[in-house]
């Protein structure tokens, strides 16, 4: 078990990857709190697990909600070591000159505004455990922007330099900071980044060297590998996982 003892706190994990990686620590032995805007869904998620999680209905993009789900995490496992900011979403792919300012707005204010504030709100209890390990979900979209993304790709160019930046300020406190960018990933936020034409799908397999789409699964081994002592010398890379992609 390689998150034994381990209690760690995964946003967004009502879906996608964010369940994957809820019920891969799970299975590795963390207790793991499931945070979800969407209250079926995660409460969903946390009862598949069982016993080891409890579900926290929680809006990234509230400080309140992030507070209170911190607190409720810690009443129930009595610590914090490990925070996956997984929380995120996309406008639809589409010309710069067609995003909204409501939609600009509302990708910030998850996928960076809700991931820099739960960041914050994590430190002292992390600082009081002598350690910690935060796992941000960025994307090759930050790494590789393709047009039709720009809002969305901008905040995730935003997360990597935020993991970077942290992994170097916390480094003191034991506090390693990391991001995985997954390249696109069967999940139901999909269908945003590759638009309606047909054929998209397969277009893009075509340019992914190892054939396919990420796996939630593949995610989570790398969230896995990246919370665990195996990675205890591993703080500010941006991982892809992305099946040759970004090369
Ligand atoms: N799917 C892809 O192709 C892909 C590729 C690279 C990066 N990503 C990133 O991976 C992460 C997870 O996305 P996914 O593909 O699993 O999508 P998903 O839609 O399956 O899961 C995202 C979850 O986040 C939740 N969520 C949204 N807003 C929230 C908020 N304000 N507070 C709390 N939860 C909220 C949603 O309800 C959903 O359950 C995101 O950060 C996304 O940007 C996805």
């Amino acid at each position: 078990m390689r998150l034994a003892d381990k209690v760690a706190i995964v946003t967004g994990a009502g879906s996608g990857m964010g369940r994957s990686i809820a019920e891969t620590y799970a299975r590795e032995g963390a207790r793991v709190a499931v945070l979800e805007v969407e209250e079926k869904a995660g409460r969903a998620v946390a009862e598949g697990i069982g016993e080891n999680a409890i579900f926290v209905r929680c809006d990234v993009a509230k400080r309140s909600d992030i507070d209170a789900a911190i607190a409720a995490t810690l009443k129930a496992f009595g610590s914090l070591d490990i925070l996956v900011n997984n929380a995120g979403v996309s406008h639809v792919n589409k010309p710069v000159l067609e995003i909204s300012e409501a939609e600009f707005d509302r990708v910030f204010a998850i996928n960076v505004k809700g991931l820099f504030m739960f960041t914050q709100a994590v430190v002292p209890a992390m600082r009081r455990n002598g350690g910690g390990v935060i796992v941000n979900i960025g994307s090759t979209a930050g790494l590789r922007p393709r047009p039709g993304l720009s809002a969305y790709n901008a905040t995730k160019g935003a997360v990597h330099n935020l993991t970077k930046t942290l992994a170097v300020e916390l480094a003191p406190d034991k506090i390693r900071v990391c991001a995985i960018a997954p390249v696109a990933t069967d999940t139901p936020l999909l269908a945003t980044f590759l638009g309606n034409a047909e054929g998209q799908r397969e277009k893009f397999i075509a340019t992914v060297p190892l054939g396919r789409l990420a796996l939630p699964q593949d995610i989570a081994d790398m969230a896995l590998f990246l919370a665990s002592a195996d990675a205890k010398f591993v703080t500010g890379n941006i991982v892809e996982v992305d099946g040759g992609r970004c090369v």
